[in-house]
């Protein structure tokens, strides 16, 4: 372990300054900005066609960069070869060589760069046992779980001791329970290597879970950078808003008015009432849209005075919880609620409430969030 302990130097951090790709006349790329700490753990998420894998292969050296400037560990590297970056990357498709077990399949780079083979025996052990690999070492591919198959591809990335680690979807062929249990895999040897890790996925639930920062990409651009929960409880968009969390934040259009005590949202005759912030006040007579999690909505009956009155379609039980499924203004209204001691109480809702600070007003233009809504952890 000592060895890998210092994997990584000391400023392996990776910077991507105005980073554009075009292909042809088509723009992919536009532009992004992103300074990746040493020994962070960077998610880029975003839906299909975004421009993830694209940026992530231009780190790697896998697709020339347009424009802009790339720097890892201080050194600019827009012309440097892949080979020569110190990145190591572990793909979907982790394309293991069949004839070769797994100790072959991790050594493979270490023998193409003639190390010793002393040295590579000792590394394929210590590589092995940090994956739980040690009793598979001489297994052919075909042998293996697909968990398996994945870990020793992360074993040949590993043997490089690169100073970056990038992964695209590197768990997305694998079944639900194995992808939970990879995930908490890779987590693990993060911390336990601390090497500089960018990994793409369109998963929200994986950036959540293992991201020290996440980075949301929409249409080849950065919507926003923070840590999770920064972006769960702070998304400065509708967009943001909409793609992390699950289910998604709901969203109503609304008109504020001017309430007796501070900004309302109203809609279709009913309303919200909201904190009295300068921007909310000063948006008095404007539409915007109101996003509620499903996990800051509190269902109640029709007794509840206050209450938004919604209409339940179905409820989900999922064990300790269960999602209430509703309308309103015609849209979909979801609230996430627990079910212990409420299975009865399940059966009445009829509204929400929900405090104001936990209300989020974008504006119904722009999609942007009103500045000064800020929600602690
Ligand atoms: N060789 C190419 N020529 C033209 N356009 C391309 C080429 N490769 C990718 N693109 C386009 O660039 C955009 C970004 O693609 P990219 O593969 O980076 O998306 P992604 O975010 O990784 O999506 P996914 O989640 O589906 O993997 C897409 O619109 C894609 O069609
Ligand atoms: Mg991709």
């Amino acid at each position: 372990m000592a060895g890998f302990a210092k994997t990584g130097g000391d400023m392996s951090g990776v910077n991507l300054q105005g980073l554009v790709k075009a292909y042809g006349a088509v723009q992919v790329v536009h532009g992004i900005d992103l300074d990746v700490q040493e020994k962070e753990f960077v998610v880029l998420v975003g839906p299909s066609g975004c421009g993830k894998s694209t940026t992530l292969r231009m780190i790697a050296g896998l697709e020339e960069i347009s424009d802009g400037d790339l720097t890892i560990d201080g050194r600019h590297v827009n012309r440097v070869a892949p080979k020569d970056r110190d990145v190591a990357m572990v793909f979907q498709n982790y394309a293991l060589y069949p004839h070769l077990n797994v100790a072959e399949n991790i050594a493979f780079g270490l023998r193409i760069r003639k190390t010793p083979k002393d040295d590579i025996a000792q590394q394929v052990q210590e590589v092995g046992g940090i994956l739980g690999l040690t009793d598979y070492l001489e297994r052919r591919p075909a042998d293996l779980s697909g968990g398996q198959r994945q870990r020793v591809a992360m074993g040949r990335a590993i043997v490089r001791r690169p100073k970056v680690f990038l992964f695209d979807e590197p768990l997305s062929n694998l079944d639900a329970k194995l992808r939970t249990q990879m995930r908490a895999e890779i987590k693990r040897l993060h911390k336990r290597l601390g090497v500089t890790s960018i990994y793409v996925t369109h998963d929200q639930v994986e950036a959540m879970t293992l991201a020290d920062r996440i980075v949301v990409m929409h249409d080849g651009r950065i919507e926003q950078i923070g840590t999770p929960m920064e972006l769960f409880l702070n998304p400065a968009n509708t967009f943001v808003a909409g793609f992390l969390g699950a289910p998604p934040m709901n969203m109503i259009t609304a008109q504020i008015v001017a309430g007796d005590q501070g900004p309302v949202a109203e809609f279709g005759g009913q309303r919200i009432v909201l904190q009295p912030l300068p921007s909310l006040q000063n948006a008095v007579g404007k539409t915007v849209t109101v996003g509620i999690r499903p996990e800051f909505a509190k269902a109640v009956d029709d007794s509840q005075p206050d209450r938004v009155s919604i209409e339940v379609d179905l409820i989900e039980t999922l064990g300790s919880e269960a999602l209430v499924h509703a309308t309103l203004q015609g849209a979909p209204f979801v609230i996430r609620t627990d079910t212990v001691g409420q299975m009865e109480a399940l059966g009445r809702i009829g509204g929400f409430t929900v405090d104001a600070h936990l209300v989020k007003v974008f504006d119904g233009e722009t999609g942007l969030a009103l500045p000064g809504q800020v929600l602690n952890q």
